[in-house]
């Protein structure tokens, strides 16, 4: 089936009595049994829930995955993944991942015993061969990366870790693509995770997550301790994304439209120092981009050369877009990562990682891309003297 089709169709029937062509929301924290020992599919809602299910069987399919767990939002899914590991585990991962998901394992694996190293670039296989040890377990990937759309190649480092330890766990976190365009399970990850409150929802009015795994015996585990951990996400909210997910096709390929439109606009502003998005020619990477990705996404960033004194009021005068952090919603965001995502890095690691005021991060929406280069254009204007 293809995915315009099964995500709509997939995993959705739980009606068995009215057949209603919409999955009901099951708004119960428990279920009762008819006699003493009897053994039902359901029987608490942190355990288990039929909406819950029809979301996970919906996702499941989309990443290729054996089994997925949907969770209270895409910090419990990492959180998930990460119980995974004890004490005196080794995970490796990239200096430029999400900022919760570097604060989660910065401060609080460690707590646990937990050894984390992050690399700056996990495509160098000579660096990712001498960081492995006998105690690696897992290694985290994030591609595109956040804010400057850097891609891992998720093949060369299956390739690297496997060759030295089969049994290293490889995962991806698939939030800025979604599995319309990328698919890290097909690509020779054992397990994937996204935030659905970002693109899988899509709507901006859910915060939620979810982890897929390749395999029954991962899956068992990572049900295990969703379970014990009480991560689960609740009936209405994974109802909510259920709905959403069934319109993933058709946004992402106008997310995708709209940020290519911004981009090459972008690219000819003279107020524009440069544009990062995968789908410009004019990427690194994009060589890979063609091999690894089914599409570009709807993420962009662009530096602007303006005086930094300046961007608030740049950001100020934007009618459309709306200076929010998150990603993936049907409207468009903007942010400057210095002041917003990344805030929490301290200021000489921000311009390490590239990261300086002038940089600016688009979550492309799904409205008229006129009317968003107009907004850009307007809100420009302003600051230069012939464009
Ligand atoms: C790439 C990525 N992963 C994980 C998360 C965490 O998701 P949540 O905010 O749903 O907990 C985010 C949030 O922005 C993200 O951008």
């Amino acid at each position: 089936m293809n995915i315009e089709t099964s995500a709509i169709h997939n995993g959705i029937y739980k009606d068995t009595e009215y057949s209603s062509v919409s999955t009901p929301i099951y708004q119960t924290s428990t279920f009762s049994i008819s006699e003493l020992g009897e053994q039902k599919e359901f029987d608490y809602t942190r355990s288990g829930n039929p909406t819950r299910k029809a979301l996970e069987e919906n996702l499941a399919e989309l990443e290729n995955g054996y089994e997925a767990f949907s969770t209270s939002s895409g910090m419990s899914a990492i959180t998930a993944v990460l119980s995974l590991l004890k004490t005196g585990d080794h995970l490796i991962t990239s200096k430029e991942i999400y900022g919760g998901t570097y604060r989660l394992f910065s401060s609080i694996a460690p707590q646990f015993g937990i050894e984390v190293s992050f690399v700056d670039n996990l495509n160098d296989s000579e660096v990712l061969k001498k960081t492995i040890k006998s105690n690696t377990k897992m290694v985290w990937i994030e591609t595109p990366s956040n804010p400057l759309l850097k891609i891992v190649d998720i093949k060369l480092v299956q390739k690297t870790v496997k060759e030295i330890d089969e049994k290293i766990l490889l995962v991806s976190d698939n939030t800025f693509l979604s599995p319309y365009f990328q698919k890290p399970l097909d690509l020779g990850c054992d397990i994937v995770i996204h935030s659905t409150t970002k693109y899988i929802n899509g709507h901006s009015d859910v915060i939620g997550g979810v982890v897929i795994s390749k395999t029954q015996e991962l899956s068992k585990k990572v049900q295990y301790y969703v379970n014990c951990m009480g991560l689960a996400s609740a009936p209405f909210d994974s109802w909510l994304v259920l709905r959403g997910v069934k319109t993933l096709p058709l946004r992402m390929k106008a997310h995708e439209q709209n940020a290519l439109k911004i981009a090459n606009f972008l690219q000819n502003h003279e107020l524009v120092e440069e544009v990062y998005y995968p789908g410009l020619q004019t990427h690194p990477q994009y060589d890979l981009i063609k091999k690894q990705m089914q599409g570009f996404g709807g993420m962009l960033s662009f530096k602007l050369n303006l005086e930094a004194e300046k961007m608030n009021e740049f950001f100020k005068s934007l009618k459309i877009f709306q200076a929010a952090v998150s990603l993936g919603g049907v409207e468009s965001l903007i942010a400057q990562p210095w002041s917003m995502s990344h805030a929490s890095m301290s200021e000489q690691d921000r311009l390490n990682a590239g990261v300086i005021p002038q940089l600016v991060r688009i979550s492309a929406g799904v409205e008229n891309s006129e009317d968003l280069i107009n907004d850009l254009n307007q809100s420009l204007k302003s600051f230069c003297c012939c464009c």
